[in-house]
């Protein structure tokens, strides 16, 4: 198996606050980076900053700032959500940035140089908003198939030859059945795709915030181009030879919201063969969230802050229902009430209370150190057997972005051990055989040992602390060691639980 694994998040506009949307494209890559670390492998984990283009620009002008100070302004203020998410990217890349105007431009003479671009003029219309040209029989209700609105453009404008793509494209979707996922957002890229293509306008000549088109400074270069070349600047392109080329290129994964999956899946790729550079591994496509049923919008004034989230419910709680709540790839809805069934059921109730009574039994009736076991009986075995495999389990739902099928199958073995503790009564054993409670006493220490450490990705600051309650130290928490079992006679600090229960404020 590889022992590197480059994940990437989009690049997010900056004319506007982070809301949910964006901390959970970035979320589902922080589970996976973290994933991929304790699982030994080297991670490129990079996120970032889309600061070019007219919707930035506009952006800049509401605001009475210059695009330059604009998008420092909104640009801190993304990495700043990525500190209170917990996000552990590697690097933080803004498109304004020297090492990715080089990048863009590189690419840009490469493509020339090949014969892939073409001067000739646009006219037709562009919608701001989604940063992309629609041909009029897209058009809904004289609107782009977003509900953005549209304006009509024409200028001279440089042309990508994408229609000679077709073919090469569609072949590598067929060669690459995992290209892109879900299987369903595959098959609709593909009937695009087989629909026929056109050549795609890649520079614009109305308004000046973006990188120049090399010999040609009356253009920018499109921001789309701009902006998806950022996967290959953070890695060191133009230099191919550079080790981290060498090493992270091709991407294993671009995550995507459903919203620009064509950009991904259809014109990064075309760009890339055409560059002759190789097309990432895969595009996942994930959905989008609601708010109580209904649409985010500014508009709607129903946007989510995920500070506020952290806020109100903590951090791992949030993070661990945005993983959980939704079948990851669908649509899903953000509500309190679901919110606060997950922090009390799946939390506070399933995994809290299975932490929280074995160690505080632990800490009552073994001195507080780590119990001496006897000979394990079947079900002691046959518990931590299942905690072992899932291992396994999990890498194989987080092979293919399957987030919620991984938390379900780690709930499968916390719902096992809670049975086993009613079933084993520990409490009973005391009075009635003391060396049996200190052996199952030791099973369920293990088992909150190997849980906690397949929790970590979701939920790495309730994880760090059952460790630490377990005295793990943190050489010692990577996949590799689900069987390096806890030495009895070790000291634990005194037990605390991590998982608060959500309380309703009272009615005022
Ligand atoms: N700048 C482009 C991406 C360029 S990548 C080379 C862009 N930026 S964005 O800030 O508008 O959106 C970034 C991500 O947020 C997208 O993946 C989008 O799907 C996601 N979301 C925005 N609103 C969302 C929801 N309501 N729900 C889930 N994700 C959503 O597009």
């Amino acid at each position: 198996m590889a022992d590197r694994y480059y994940v990437t998040t989009p690049i997010y506009y900056v004319n506007d606050s982070p809301h949910i949307g964006h901390a959970y494209t970035s979320l589902a890559c922080d589970v996976l980076a973290r994933f991929m670390r304790l699982d030994g492998k080297e991670v490129r984990f990079l996120t970032g900053t889309d600061e070019h283009g007219q919707k930035v620009e506009k952006a800049a002008a509401t605001a009475g700032m210059d695009p330059q100070a604009f998008t420092d302004e909104v640009s801190g203020r993304f990495r700043r959500l990525a500190e209170a998410m917990n996000f552990s990217n590697d690097d933080f890349i803004r498109t304004t940035e020297p090492r990715h105007v080089e990048a863009v431009q590189a690419l840009w003479r490469e493509l020339v140089a090949r014969g892939e671009i073409y001067l000739d003029s646009y006219a037709g219309w562009y919608s701001v908003r989604d940063e992309a040209f629609y041909a009029e029989s897209e058009l809904v209700d004289g609107k782009a198939p977003s509900g953005a609105p549209v304006e009509w453009v024409e200028e001279p404008s440089y042309f990508f030859r994408l229609s000679a793509w077709q073919d090469r494209l569609l072949e590598h979707y067929r060669t690459h059945p995992d290209f892109i996922l879900p299987e369903s957002r595959r098959n609709e890229v593909m009937r695009f795709v087989e629909g026929g293509l056109q050549d795609l306008s890649v520079s614009r000549t109305s308004f000046a915030w973006g990188i120049k088109v090399p010999g040609d400074p009356g253009h920018v270069v499109y921001v789309w181009l701009d902006a998806l070349t950022n996967y290959c600047s953070a890695v060191g392109y133009p230099d191919t030879e550079s080790p981290d080329y060498q090493r992270f290129w091709p991407a294993d994964l671009h995550m995507v919201g459903k919203d620009i999956l064509r950009f991904h899946a259809v014109y990064w790729p075309a760009f890339l063969m055409a560059a002759g550079l190789e097309p990432p591994k895969r595009v996942y496509a994930h959905g989008w969230w609601t708010n109580e049923g209904q649409k985010i919008s500014k508009s709607l004034g129903n946007v989510i802050d995920p500070r506020e989230l952290i806020a109100r419910y903590g951090l791992d709680p949030t993070r661990y229902f945005l993983m959980r709540e939704v079948p990851f790839g669908a649509d899903g809805d953000f509500s309190h009430r679901a919110m606060v069934q997950r922090m009390n059921a799946d939390l506070a109730n399933d995994y809290g209370n299975l932490a929280q009574r074995s160690l505080s039994m632990i800490a009552k009736n073994c001195g507080g150190v780590v119990p001496e076991p006897g000979k394990l009986d079947a079900a002691d075995q046959a518990l931590l057997e299942a905690a072992t495999a899932l291992v396994d389990r999990v890498r194989e739902h987080l092979a293919v972005q399957q987030f919620h099928k991984a938390l379900e199958a780690i709930w499968e073995v916390i719902g096992e051990a809670n049975r086993y503790v009613d079933a084993q009564a520990p409490w009973t054993l005391r009075k009635t055989d003391s060396a049996r409670m200190a052996t199952v006493l030791y099973t369920l220490a293990e088992i909150v040992r190997r849980l906690a450490l397949l929790t970590q990705p979701f939920m790495p600051d309730a994880s760090a602390k059952l460790l630490d309650q377990l005295a793990v130290c943190t050489g010692a928490r990577q996949l590799a060691h689900i069987e390096a079992a806890l030495v009895p006679g070790t000291p634990l600090p005194k037990p605390e639980g991590v998982f608060p229960r959500y309380v309703e404020d009272a009615p005022a």
